[in-house]
């Protein structure tokens, strides 16, 4: 895997020393990856003729080497050449000669630009020439180039980088230069941006106050922002707002804290519907997501956990709490919004989210799924999700007390409770909201809700029976059964009198 740009460019550098003739450059900045390639393959300075295309300029020679090239195909007046002239003059460009087209994957899977791009291989090869198609991050080549065209793609500024980036920024501002805290979180801020808006972000941000990280981390919300499907959250409610649920925030609480914690948490609500079909769909773009989401997480090592319940029960209030309580973005990652119409396109965009979500996390991601049925989730996806599955039950009565104690001091009710039997938390909060904005008793309020365990009561019989000695338990330590949950309804119902 290329991690860093030293790792970028000695591949550039080894792809050029056995003559690659074709090569396409995976970038979040072109012009970052032409300058580095320049420098990869100009070794003796300035002989490699090099050259640019692009459907505005049309070509130019990019050094004093790559002018005469220029002229000598194309003579005096050089018109804007489209990209299938210009592929179909290219085998007369001087032996060496690094020619750059940028944006192909706009046209190459027009006949005549793919058929021009192929045609140079051989030709290429011979002359030591090499064509570099400079494409956007995720973008694939048309089927008939895939075996001849090299893919490399270039990686973000490392933390390393950022850092440089960092210290020349602060001297070009005639500022003192920052301390090691200040360094580490503005590097946290900025990693998973290219290596242009980084530079922006932090002009942007600096001002002879010093640094205003706020403002560094809300240029790259935007920019995550820019990726379909992907969505920064920051801040928001901890695991203190969330009453019960003690099995589950005890384990991510260590998972946070411990060795090798995560950096960043994504988060994909109702993974059962963006992947269900998956295998059987006639498109074959679930199909596709899911393998390529799959191998992603097996090749990164990235751990996971699926949150199974019914709704109100939680599982997105945990999930996004786990972020906050540990200081780090939750990133919500919606499949949804990835699938394009486009054929090969869905694809692209997971692709594309994928490499954001890698380059933002250092590698260390966090992946917490949420799913409200258990049988449209195929099983290599459960299998992925390495941390476990949980499973959120209706709150007992001792949960359901802590979850009123939150809302009660939130909008400082007092008074009776209603009786809350079979009650979720979305509906505890939502009876206190009620209350206060309607400023009515508890028990008033409490006429107006609708418990799902009343409305969907054989659903969650049966969510139950499919979770029984199968998933953890969100609640309680250990495995989740049927009959661990009555004997504890049993007994908190007697806790409940005794209290009385
Ligand atoms: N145990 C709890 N403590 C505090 N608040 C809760 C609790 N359970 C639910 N809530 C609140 O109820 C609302 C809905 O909960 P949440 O979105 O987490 O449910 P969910 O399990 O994800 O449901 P769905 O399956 O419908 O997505 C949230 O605003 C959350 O804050
Ligand atoms: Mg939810």
């Amino acid at each position: 895997m290329i991690r860093s740009t030293e790792d970028f460019r000695a591949m550039v550098k080894a792809a050029r020393r056995v003559g690659t003739p074709l090569v396409a450059v995976r970038t979040a900045d072109p012009a970052s990856a032409i300058a580095n390639i320049s420098d990869s393959v100009n070794t003796k300075k300035g002989e490699t003729p090099l050259v640019v295309w692009d459907f505005v300029t049309g070509i130019q020679g990019r050094n004093d080497s790559g002018k005469p090239a220029v002229a000598k195909i194309l003579g005096e007046n050089s018109p804007a050449l489209g990209p299938g002239d210009v592929l179909g003059l290219a085998h007369r460009l001087a032996a060496d000669t690094v020619l750059f087209l940028l944006n192909p994957q706009r046209v190459w899977e027009q006949p005549d630009v793919l058929q021009g791009i192929w045609n140079l291989r051989d030709v290429f090869k011979e002359g030591g020439q090499m064509l570099v198609l400079v494409t956007p991050p995720g973008s694939i080549l048309p089927v008939e180039l895939q075996n001849d065209v090299m893919t490399i793609d270039e990686p973000l500024p490392s933390a390393a980088d950022l850092d440089q980036l960092l210290l020349a920024t602060f001297e070009s501002a005639k500022l003192r230069e920052p301390n090691g805290e200040t360094r580490q979180k503005a590097v946290d801020a900025l990693i998973g941006l290219a290596a242009f808006p980084a530079e922006q972000a932090l002009a942007m941000s600096l001002s002879k106050a010093g640094l205003d990280l706020g403002l560094l981390w809300e240029r790259k919300r935007q920019a995550v922002e820019q990726t379909p499907g992907l969505t920064v959250w920051q801040g928001g409610e901890t695991f203190d707002q969330i009453g019960g649920c003690d099995n589950i925030k005890r384990f991510l609480r260590a998972v946070l804290e411990g060795e090798e914690a995560p950096s960043v948490i994504v988060f994909v609500d109702e993974i059962e519907k963006a992947f269900a079909g998956s295998g059987t769909d006639m498109s074959g773009v679930k199909t596709e997501m899911t393998g390529t989401m799959l191998s992603w997480m097996q090749d990164r090592g990235a751990d996971g956990l699926i949150f199974i319940g019914p709704p109100g029960a939680a599982k997105s209030a945990v999930a996004k709490a786990a972020g906050a309580t540990a200081g780090i973005p939750t990133i919500a990652f919606d499949l949804s919004a990835m699938q394009s119409s486009l054929v090969g396109g869905s694809g692209e965009r997971l692709r594309a989210a994928l490499q954001v979500v890698d380059a933002i996390s250092h590698g260390r991601s966090l992946w917490i799924a949420t799913c409200n049925s258990i049988t449209s989730l195929p099983p290599e996806l459960r299998r992925r999700f390495t941390l476990g599955t949980f499973f959120f039950d209706l709150p007992q009565a001792e949960e359901r007390k802590a979850i009123w104690d939150i809302y009660l001091a939130k909008w400082n009710l007092s008074g009776s409770l209603p009786d809350d039997e079979g009650w979720t938390g979305a509906e505890i909060k939502e009876c206190a909201r009620k209350a206060w904005r309607l400023r009515l008793p508890l028990c008033e309020s409490a006429e107006y809700i609708v418990p799902v365990s009343r409305s969907a009561a054989d659903q969650i019989e049966s969510l139950r029976r499919q979770a029984s000695g199968r998933f953890l338990s969100a609640a309680q330590p250990g495995i989740f059964t049927s009959e661990a949950r009555q004997a504890a309804v049993a007994a908190g119902k007697r806790t409940f009198r005794d209290a009385d």
